[in-house]
């Protein structure tokens, strides 16, 4: 089984031997090749619909590991308990989404956490932050043209972010896809500001945040 970049990116930060939660695990991907290449032994796949948890039995049946996982159908963590776990991935979904998923179980303040926000990247980590989580670790992944985040998050006090670390986050400054990635968050950010412009109800908050996301983004494309 071969895992795309982005779903490769979040196992090389699952811990080793670390027993895993899965929410949204879908086809099952993630917990199926950490089991196959032993860097897990054991793992919980998660999922909110039948279809996707189907398909999550289906790849571990396929790939004879099914005696490894325990499928639990349920929203976010509702079925899955502090003891059982000492990791906790959540990917593919919206931040607003994972943020409410943490929110409902707030003892994962105690476990690793491995996130991958297809959206709303600056609420999230504004949530994590004003809620005693602290992002330790990120990492950026190519698939064609989408550039992805993946993040390693544990509890703690996260250091203050500016409003562009917000949008574009501050730990993967060494990493090789960072020039690419600020360009594609800038052109977003340039984007929404063009469309604020144009609008005839003018939103002068957003507009003035917008303009500061924007400058941040640029010095740090300068830095580089
Ligand atoms: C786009 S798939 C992502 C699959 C996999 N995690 C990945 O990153 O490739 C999103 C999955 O999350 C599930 N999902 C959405 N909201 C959820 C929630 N609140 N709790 C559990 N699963 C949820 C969906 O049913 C779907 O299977």
């Amino acid at each position: 089984m071969e895992l795309t970049a982005r779903l490769r990116a979040l196992a090389d930060l699952v811990p080793q031997g670390a027993r895993l939660a899965d929410v949204g695990t879908d086809h099952a991907y993630l917990p199926v090749w950490l089991i196959l290449h032993g860097k897990i032994q054991q793992a919980i796949a998660a999922d909110l619909r039948e279809g996707p948890l189907a398909r999550a039995r289906e790849t571990a049946r396929q790939y004879q590991v099914e005696e490894r996982i325990s499928f639990r159908l349920c929203d976010g963590l509702t079925a899955v308990y502090s003891h059982e776990v000492d990791a906790v991935a959540i990917a593919g979904m919206g931040g607003d989404t994972i943020a409410a998923i943490l929110d409902a179980a707030p003892w994962t303040k105690g476990k690793r956490l491995l996130l991958q926000p297809m959206t709303a990247w600056p609420s999230l980590r504004a949530w994590l932050q004003s809620n005693g989580y602290q992002i330790e670790a990120e990492r950026l992944a190519r698939e064609g043209s989408r550039l992805y985040s993946v993040w390693s998050v544990t509890g703690g006090a996260m250091a203050p972010l500016t409003l562009a670390e917000l949008w574009v986050g501050k730990q993967q400054k060494a990493d090789p896809l960072r020039g690419p990635y600020l360009e594609k968050m800038a052109g977003k950010v340039r984007r929404a500001l063009s469309g604020h412009l144009v609008s005839r109800q003018r939103d002068e908050g957003q507009i003035q945040m917008l303009t500061e996301v924007l400058q941040g983004i640029e010095e740090m494309q300068k830095e580089l």
